[in-house]
């Protein structure tokens, strides 16, 4: 207890409350009265505390900290933030799952989101990746429909692995993510100890603006730690928020996690004549071709002070890049540059940049004026200077921070991205490299997870896997054979055990 004076409590308004915990009533006995503000603001705020949760990745856990530059790349981009070996830059992470709801367990299968915004000199820029190199679909137009497999069904409102197996078998691009997703890495410990993958193609310009694509990688510092099933069904049965608590604790104890981040760097001229599209996101850029590059190093060392206004009012964005940072063609990164901010809008309102969690740690010059959450001026100081061209010194664009321009070719077209046996490649070399009994537990995990599905998509999804390679639709085939007898037996167990009684 401390000895200072407690503040005295207002009303919203600023006016003293004389009591929070009786109502206006008339008599000792009530009924209440319509003129206890008081009580009606109370209760109206706590009506209106929730907001809706985001349409995915609603369960997250996050941090503030610390990006270091450790190596020169500005013979690659002129980001500000990059240009001095040693310059440090504040940062806040995100980690999330994709499809649980706000109160998901922590350690269920599923991708992990893995968003950093940095919060540069020239604006904020945020890298919104996941634990995953790659992703289910290549065009964005097909994103609600993935995501709707992967939330509650209509009618039975539960999670249905049926229409989840369904739409994958009818994609078979995404054998590679849900190679990933089934493998050891679909249940990380907790988020520090996985990698993150800004996964789309970006690209980087540098002072003379050569343009170089890039995929940006995280690299854990800590081991790479995974949960078996097994191991997270207990996990789950003693606590849902083991990520909230080991990250908390973690950073809480000093114990601050760090992730290096690198980048892959491909040449502009490159794209034409790698043999794959460099700018599809089931596609990984091998590393053998395009080597890991040191950047710098980032480490989470600062609890926000408040869940609620630092981490579920962050709006991550991947259209908030700065200049020497770009965007690529890659289909679901246009999708994603419009979908983000939109979201935000709905989400946390008009303003939403303006949020602590999001404000940029620079000056902000813009001409957007009312709505919700307009509680900044933005006047420059002349409140004439409203528009723009303006004759009152109000602020104007910066040609030299020009992206260079990009030769695009090509007919205005809707194209067919079918390309089946190219997509069979990535996901073989990753089976071939998972040791035997890491490639079981692929089989195993798998089979559980297409348990519940019928006959036809379980067939349907096993020939996908058998073009990838056929040893592992037979060896998921096999779990799925073993888990059906397991059932079988427990059946008769049980029925037994009703007989006897
Ligand atoms: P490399 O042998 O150089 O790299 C293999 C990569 O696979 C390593 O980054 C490794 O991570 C990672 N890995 C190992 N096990 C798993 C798993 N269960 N789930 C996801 N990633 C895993 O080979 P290539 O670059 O030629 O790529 C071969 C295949 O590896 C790709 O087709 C892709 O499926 C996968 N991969 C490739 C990445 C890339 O950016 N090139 C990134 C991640 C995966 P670690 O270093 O921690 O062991
Ligand atoms: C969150 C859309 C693909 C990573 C979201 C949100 C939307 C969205 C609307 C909620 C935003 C919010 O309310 O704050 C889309 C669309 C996609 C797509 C339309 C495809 C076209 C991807 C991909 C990745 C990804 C490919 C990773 C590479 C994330 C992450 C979050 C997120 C990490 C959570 C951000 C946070 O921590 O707040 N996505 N997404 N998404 N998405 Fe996507």
């Amino acid at each position: 207890m401390t000895d200072t004076p407690k503040p005295r409590m207002t009303t919203t308004a600023g006016a003293p409350v004389a009591s929070n915990s009786t109502s206006q009533t008339a008599g000792n006995r009530g009924p209440v009265l319509l003129q206890d503000y008081q009580l009606i603001e109370k209760l109206a705020h706590q009506n209106r505390e929730r907001i809706p949760e985001r349409v995915v990745h609603a369960k997250g856990w996050g941090a503030f900290g610390t990006f270091k530059v450790t190596n020169d790349i500005t013979h690659l981009s002129a980001a500000k933030v990059f240009d001095t070996v040693g310059k440090t830059t504040e940062v806040l992470t995100r980690f999330s799952t994709v499809a649980g709801e706000l109160g998901a367990a922590d350690a269920e299968r599923d991708v992990r989101g893995f968003s950093v915004k940095f919060y540069t000199e020239e604006g904020n820029w945020d890298i919104v990746g996941n634990n995953t190199p790659i992703f289910f679909i290549r065009d964005g137009i097909k994103f609600p429909d993935f995501i709707r497999t992967q939330k509650r069904h209509p009618k039975t409102n539960l999670r249905s692995p049926e229409a989840m197996f369904d739409f994958w078998a009818a994609q078979p691009e995404s054998v590679h993510q849900v190679t990933i997703l089934m493998s050891d890495r679909g249940i990380p410990v907790n988020p520090m100890h996985m990698h993150g993958y800004g996964s789309h193609t970006f690209s980087v310009w540098n002072k003379d603006g050569v343009r170089h694509w890039v995929k940006f990688h995280w690299r854990c510092q800590q081991p790479i730690r995974n949960y078996t099933n097994a191991e997270a069904q207990k996990i789950i049965g003693e606590t849902r928020e083991n990520y909230q608590e080991d990250l908390y604790n973690a950073i809480d104890e000093g114990r601050f996690p760090k992730w290096k981040l690198c980048i892959q760097a491909m040449p502009e001229e490159d794209a034409l004549n790698v043999p794959y599209n460099p700018f599809d996101l089931t596609k990984v850029w091998p590393h053998s071709d395009y080597p890991l590059i040191e950047v710098g190093e980032m480490e989470l060392n600062r609890n926000p002070e408040n869940y609620f206004v630092y981490i579920e009012n962050a709006a991550f964005s991947p259209s908030n890049v700065v200049p020497g940072i770009g965007f690529s063609p890659d289909k679901m990164l246009q999708a994603r540059i419009f979908s983000y901010a939109d979201a935000h809008r709905y989400r946390l309102g008009t303003h939403y940049e303006a949020l602590p969690a999001n404000a940029p740690k620079c000056p902000v010059h813009h001409y957007h004026k009312d709505g919700s959450m307009r509680f900044f001026t933005n006047d420059f100081g002349n409140p004439d200077a409203y528009y723009e061209p303006n004759q009152y010194g109000g602020p104007s664009a910066d040609v030299s921070v020009q992206e260079p321009p990009l030769k695009i070719s090509g007919d205005a077209d809707r194209y067919d991205q079918l390309e089946a046996d190219a997509d069979y490649v990535q996901p073989r070399a990753l089976f071939n490299l998972l040791p035997q009994d890491e490639k079981q537990r692929l089989f195993d995990n798998m089979a559980a997870a297409m348990g519940p599905c019928s006959e036809p998509v379980a067939e349907r999804w096993l020939s996908v896997l058998a073009k990838v390679h056929p040893d592992y639709a037979a060896g998921v085939r096999a779990s799925l054979k073993k888990d059906s007898d397991v059932n079988a037996i427990s059946v008769t167990d049980e029925t037994k055990v009703d007989t006897t009684e």
